[in-house]
């Protein structure tokens, strides 16, 4: 009789790409195990999207993930779409609508693709253990063995898909790094990314602002999103912020443009149209009233418009649209809702998500170092990764 403790596969870790992966794999007939330690599988998905899912974007360039390899995400990209997703979406029926910025989210709630995933598991008998413990992995020859809380099983490929540190709380660890270094393979420092900035120094005053969101277009270096700025107890926040946040290094400044719709030369105009009219009168007609005021008080700015000179309106409005904060750190894993970094792209094959130096190994979904930006992009590079390995795992 077959060892019951044998698989084709094990995937470790039972998240948004673990479950892909498994359900591809157990479709092509491949004895396939699913290993969680969390009680509850596909936590992260539960509740993503704000208990919604934004569980992928209508379009996913490559150039809306960060890697040290920018080339790497885009072969899994370009062969398990977006569309395909939504395919997958649609046959069960989950209704779904589109937000802004190409963001699909499910109508009703995320468990459906929760269960969506199980049930492609189902089909092809997969097995999933919740609550299991992973004490360690080896591997003898050409076979893993892992040894659990409930038991060793065994298994010709192994698949990491256990994410990455972010929300701790929520059982999320850093053991694919750990077992990627068990296994030699290379790790790209790993940092919380899309997560709130925090200030300091004579920018913490802002933090009275706590609760206050604004339209914004946010820079760091070269990347720049126009999207809400919310400011915090702690210092920066909103869809903005956290874009941003991925691409700041300690150290960097960010600038804010409050006025980002608004053509050069703006506040000028309004000085010649409306002299007689306070700056922070103008600022109130564009931004939240407790901002403009915060914003004007900065500027050292009272007064008509009128009494101004040209230069400092000039300066003004520059100053306006380039603000720099300086923030002195992030909120870190407990609120990033992504961690960048990880296991070396150099490592892996694009095509299949396998180590180059250790056969049988896969990586997939958060645990590489391939980071999408806000808005479905990280959902889309779990199930396009672990799609990637489920057909080469399935077709081997
Ligand atoms: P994921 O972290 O989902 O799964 C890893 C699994 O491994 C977990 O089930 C965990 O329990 C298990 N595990 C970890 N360590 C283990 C160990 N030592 N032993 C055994 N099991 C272990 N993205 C997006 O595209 N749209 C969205 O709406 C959101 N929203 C969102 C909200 C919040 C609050 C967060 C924190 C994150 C998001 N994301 C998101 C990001 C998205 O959730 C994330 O990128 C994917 O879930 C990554 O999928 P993975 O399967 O790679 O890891």
């Amino acid at each position: 009789m077959a060892d019951p403790n044998f698989y084709d596969v094990i995937v470790l870790g039972g998240g948004g790409a673990g479950l892909m992966c498994a359900g591809v794999v157990g479709e092509y007939g491949k004895r396939t195990l699913v290993i969680d330690h969390a009680k509850q599988i596909g936590k992260k998905i539960l509740i993503s999207g704000g208990g919604r899912c934004n569980f992928t974007n209508r379009e996913t360039p490559p150039e809306r993930y960060l890697s040290a390899n920018p080339h790497f995400a885009k072969s899994a990209l370009r062969r398990y779409t977006p569309d395909d997703f939504i395919d997958l979406v649609n046959a069960y029926g989950i209704a779904w609508h589109e937000k802004t910025l190409g963001q699909l989210f499910c109508d009703t709630s995320a468990r459906e693709i929760v269960d969506m995933l199980l049930a492609e598991c189902a089909k092809g008998d997969v097995e999933v253990r919740s609550a299991c413990t992973i004490f360690e992995v080896t591997k003898n020859g050409n076979v893993f063995a892992v040894t659990t809380s409930q038991g060793v099983f065994q298994a010709a490929s192994l698949v990491l898909a256990t994410g990455g540190p972010s929300i701790p709380k929520m059982g999320a660890t850093g053991f694919a790094y750990d077992l990627g270094r068990q296994f030699g393979l290379k790790i790209v420092e790993p940092r919380p990314a899309l997560v709130p900035l925090t200030l300091a120094g004579d920018e913490a005053l802002f933090r009275d602002l706590s609760g206050v969101a604004a339209p914004t277009a946010v820079a760091c270096g070269k990347a720049r999103f126009e999207e809400a700025t919310l400011f915090t107890h702690k210092g920066l926040s909103g869809p903005a912020v956290l874009q941003v946040s991925s691409y700041w290094r300690h150290g960097d400044a960010i600038a804010v443009n409050f006025f980002p719709d608004r053509a050069v030369g703006w506040l000028r105009q309004e000085k010649r149209n409306r002299p007689k009219t306070t700056l922070n009168t103008v600022l109130a007609e564009g931004l939240p009233t407790r901002l403009a005021e915060a914003l004007c008080e900065r500027l050292v700015a009272t007064g008509p418009l009128g009494e101004m000179a040209d230069k400092s309106v000039q300066a003004v409005e520059t100053h306006l649209a380039d603000w720099p904060f300086r923030p002195n750190g992030t909120e870190g894993y407990a609120k990033a809702e992504v961690t960048s970094g990880g296991v070396s792209t150099a490592e892996l094959s694009s095509q299949t998500m396998e180590a180059k130096k250790v056969p049988g190994l896969y990586v997939i979904g958060e645990a590489v170092d391939v980071t999408g930006w806000l808005g479905g992009y990280n959902f889309q590079w779990a199930w396009s990764s672990g799609w990637a390995a489920g057909q080469a795992i399935g077709t081997t």
